[in-house]
């Protein structure tokens, strides 16, 4: 579906006055499902008293417990009661052949018979699969392994400023870049600010600039004034679907228009492709888009959820800028990292990316992920609902009450938004409580395994939600 499309329904959604799930559904809801998950919902009690905030996953449903997931196997997960879920959370989109998937658990087996992650010398799995990775992401000269999409991003971000001797990093409204201090801004909902950044120094982000998405003057206004002054703009970082997986849209020509005025200022251009990397395709949002970065990030999918997960690549020039370096000059940027690398990380990364290939992985899923769209728009539909659902390759949005459609810089706004999350959340819940795993009730992710006939228990479950929203 079209920028111009998505910005005209989301505006029906918001001129909508919403009611939620009501309380006494809520309450049956949380009272069926703690009869059917005893131990999961003691093992949640339990969680609280060794786990800080009894979780360590952003993305899990929270109400009315977390899940403790016993077993993974295809589309499916069960907890500690041997409840059965469809994922479509998929690891966060790391998951793309399906969970547990025995072809690639074999061959990283076999890799493990001979060499454990300790070696901390190179291993001939780093070069197979950096071949694997340039034959399809043609931008990647040279690459380097991290051990998660935060620290990739961090590594980005110092390679840049050491190549250009540049301070200022500039990123996008509302886009999420993991959680290191200075990308801690803006992050999630578009003009928050440091709203989730307690804990970080407030000097560690002075260096993060925040422009509007889609907003291509804005971000030529910000080019021009910061590359007059002596620190300058070390590079452009983005999240090519915009950020939320897609859930702030971009418009059809933005990321050329960044490439356009990267190259006019001489700065870097930088491609979060945490999430798209693998996922809108063998060449990720590059190829999708046509759009050729300077400097790549991976995670998630790379190593299929394998630990650890994280890469940077790019251009040489750029990316011989590194203290371990063995080519002479440079402007040697620390990295370090003790894992980086590891057999069974390269050795998943490259078995990952053959297995996808070999199962025409791409095809399936977004299929699968245009199934459950189609499903969902005619559900919405019959039912007279302004919700909709669109997908971008396999990842799936389905917007009902659309929190992040509303403007958070109107401080009148702030209350509707919360009633609308709030809203989003309740979805969650009732959709988990019949054994339906999204990304927090409005998104998801599909891999090659999802089946049509899946499809329609989503649809299932999702009528009931309906029965149960007032209208
Ligand atoms: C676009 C993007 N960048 C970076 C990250 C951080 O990756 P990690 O969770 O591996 O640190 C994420 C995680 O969701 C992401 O979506």
């Amino acid at each position: 579906m079209e920028y111009e499309e998505i910005q005209e329904r989301l505006k029906i959604i918001t001129n909508t006055p919403i009611k939620l799930i009501p309380d006494d559904d809520m309450a049956k809801i949380r009272k069926d499902m703690a009869k059917k998950c005893p131990i999961t919902k003691e093992m949640d009690k339990q969680f609280r008293t060794h786990i800080a905030g009894g979780t360590e996953h952003q993305l899990a449903i929270k109400d009315p417990f977390v899940l403790t997931i016993k077993r993974s196997s295809g589309t499916r997960m069960w907890d500690m009661d041997d409840n059965e879920y469809i994922d479509w959370l998929m690891s966060s989109g790391a998951c793309m052949l399906g969970h547990n998937f025995l072809p690639l658990k074999d061959e990283i087996i076999k890799v493990y018979h001979d060499l454990d992650p300790n070696i901390y010398y190179n291993n001939e799995w780093e070069i197979k699969s950096v071949e694997m990775i340039k034959k399809y992401v043609p931008s990647i000269e040279l690459m380097q392994y991290f051990q998660s999409g935060t620290e990739a991003d961090m590594a980005a971000l110092r390679i840049a400023r050491a190549f250009t001797k540049k301070e200022k990093i500039i990123k996008c409204a509302g886009s999420y870049h993991g959680w290191c201090g200075q990308l801690c801004v803006d992050m999630h909902v578009p003009f928050s600010g440091a709203m989730e950044a307690h804990g970080i120094p407030s000097g560690v982000y002075k260096n993060t600039l925040v422009v509007p998405l889609n907003d291509v003057k804005a971000l030529e206004d910000s080019l021009k004034k910061w590359t007059e002054k002596r620190s300058g703009v070390a590079a452009v970082l983005v999240d090519p679907l915009g950020g939320d997986a897609g859930g702030l849209a971009t418009k059809k020509d933005w990321l050329r228009s960044v490439r356009e005025l990267c190259d006019k200022y001489n700065v870097l251009l930088i491609f979060d492709e945490v999430i798209t990397g693998f996922r809108l395709g063998m060449g990720g949002a590059q190829e999708y888009f046509k759009i050729k970065p300077d400097l790549t990030l991976f995670g998630k999918l790379l190593t299929h959820g394998f630990p650890s997960s994280g890469a940077v690549g790019g251009r040489k020039d750029v990316m011989n800028n590194l203290t371990i370096s063995v080519e002479p000059g440079g402007n040697k940027a620390f990295v370090g990292g003790t894992l980086r690398g590891n057999p069974l990380t390269a050795a998943s990364t490259y078995w990952t990316l053959k297995l996808m290939e070999e199962h025409k992985a791409h095809e399936k899923a977004k299929n699968a992920a245009e199934d459950l769209v189609k499903k969902l728009n005619l559900l919405f539909e019959n039912d007279g609902r302004p919700y909709f659902a669109h997908n971008i390759e396999s990842i799936v949005h389905f917007e009902t009450f659309s929190p992040l459609a509303l403007d958070l810089s109107d401080i009148n706004n702030v209350e509707i938004i919360m009633k609308r999350a709030e809203g989003v959340d309740r979805i969650a819940t009732a959709l988990l409580s019949q054994g339906i795993i999204t990304k927090y009730g409005n998104r998801g992710f599909t891999c090659m395994q999802h089946t049509n006939e899946e499809n329609d228990k989503f649809i299932d479950a999702f009528e009931n939600v309906l029965q149960m929203i007032p209208k």
